[in-house]
């Protein structure tokens, strides 16, 4: 077993040229991290108790990493869990090798064990990082953390606020409750709920903002399956100038819906107004941050040529549709699914399996193929949301379009990687698969993945 000190310490900068294009690498720089997943003990608020937790370089949320658009990220990766993990790369068109599914895209990074992730950054934006080896225990422990890729030219990104978001479930003595990990009663409902808030891997923390002018506000869930809801102090407009890293038209919400997986950049034009976040998801209106105003100078941030997103929506004409019928979990109406070759009663299926989600009448899993596609071609996923229960549906490797009324009445066409679809919703999820690999296809409220929903969509 590696020694976290000498793997620390140790500079392993040998770079396999021949596995990137060479135009990429040619005109890049190289941004080297190192991480290391162990279990850690974490202080939540002033003078709280040590929370006991599983976490990247002992900090939660794990470490920010920086870079520019078109570097190469070069992590080296150590695993000092007792168990199997990977790293996925969420919101990042990532080489399929590099995309940190266990057994689809790699193999598990075993304990003791080390893995180099090594990848081409081709999109600015606020990405974020996790565990993909039993997310719904790994994630739940702390095992994620925050990617920022910025523009060459952009000078005002070391200003931005950044609100990494998460809902953890603690007992009294803020340890996490874990006999509550794998309750089939949340796999088959809504998911694993906290019942405490952190921003940035803290209670009620006081964040600091520039004394006056534009900020840049830059949310990012983490929640294994709560849908948060935030509001400004004195309902401050908070206009959406990118939706899961991607630039957009900016508009402007009252209130902000966040779910799983989503990151949203909100420009607040006067920061000197900023005082609090709320959360506003339930009855109770909690207060999440506050903020308080630093001396820095007057921030402008030029947001025009960012409006573009990162590719435009395509032609559908010869479109390839691949209907997905997504069904099961509690009050649903699915009676029976095909699980490993086999038809069998949800009933059977749930207790004996702790399956409980199904696409087109099929447990789902890393091994169940919902599409083969070709290379190039433009796709339109038709999605069928036929239970009681929202769904974060989040897609491997490429960004899609997605037109509906998420933002409120109006339909609104954005480009994202995580959608959140509303019982009986159906909607088209459209991109160009320009990416080969097998990429995954499933919902981010981990523990419905888990327990069935999500399939492979392979790109050749
Ligand atoms: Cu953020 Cu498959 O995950
Ligand atoms: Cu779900």
């Amino acid at each position: 077993m590696i020694n976290r000190r000498k793997f620390l310490l140790s500079s392993s900068s040998a770079f396999a040229l021949t596995q990137l294009p060479s135009n990429v690498y040619a005109k890049n720089g190289i941004q080297h991290y190192k991480l290391v997943a162990e279990a850690a003990e974490h202080i939540f608020y002033p003078n709280a108790q040590k929370s006991k937790l599983s976490l990247y370089n002992q900090q939660s949320p794990g470490p920010t990493i920086h870079a520019v658009k078109g570097d190469i990220l070069e992590v080296d990766f150590l695993n000092l869990l007792d168990e199997p993990t990977t790293i996925h790369w969420h919101g990042i068109r990532n080489l399929n090798e590099m995309d940190g599914v266990p057994g689809l895209t790699q193999p598990a990074v075993e304990p003791g064990e080390t893995f180099t992730y090594r990848f081409p950054l081709k999109d600015t934006g606020l990405f974020w990082y996790h565990a993909h080896t039993q997310a719904w225990k790994q994630v739940t422990k702390g095992l994620y953390g925050p990617l920022l890729v910025r523009d060459v030219n952009d000078e005002t990104h070391h200003r931005d606020v950044l609100l990494v978001l998460d809902d953890w479930l603690l007992d009294d003595n803020e340890q996490l409750q874990l006999d509550s990990l794998g309750s089939l009663h949340d796999w088959s409902h809504g998911g694993r709920h906290g019942n405490f808030l952190t921003v940035n891997g803290q209670s009620k923390p006081n964040i600091a903002v520039p004394s006056n002018g534009q900020c840049k506000l830059r949310f990012l869930s983490a929640t294994n399956a709560r849908v948060m809801k935030f509001e400004l102090n004195k309902k401050i407009p908070m206009k959406i100038i990118a939706i899961d890293g991607s630039p957009c038209a900016p508009f402007a919400v009252e209130k902000l819906t966040v779910a799983p997986a989503q990151r949203y950049d909100i420009l607040v034009e006067d920061s000197s107004q900023l005082e609090e976040l709320i959360e506003v998801s339930t009855s109770e209106r909690l207060m999440a941050a506050s903020f308080s105003t630093t001396k820095n100078t007057q921030v402008k941030y030029d947001t025009t040529p960012l409006h573009r997103p990162w590719y435009p929506l395509p032609q559908t004409t010869h479109a390839k549709i691949i209907d997905i019928h997504m069904q099961g979990g509690a009050m649903g109406n699915l009676a029976s699914a095909v699980f490993e070759g086999e038809e069998k009663s949800l009933r059977d299926l749930a207790q004996n399996d702790a399956k409980l989600w199904a696409f087109n009448g099929e447990i789902g899993g890393y091994g169940l193929a919902l599409a083969d596609i070709a290379l190039g071609d433009t796709v339109i996923l038709r999605v069928w949301n036929d239970t009681r229960w929202r769904h974060a549906m989040h897609l491997h490797g490429q960004h899609f379009w997605v037109n509906s009324k998420e933002f409120g009445e109006q339909n609104r066409q954005v480009l994202r990687d995580t959608y959140l679809m509303q019982p009986s919703e159906k909607v088209d999820l459209i991109f160009t698969a320009d990416n080969p690999g097998l990429w995954l296809f499933h919902c981010h409220m981990l523990e419905h993945h888990a327990s069935g929903m999500g399939g492979v969509i392979s790109v050749t």
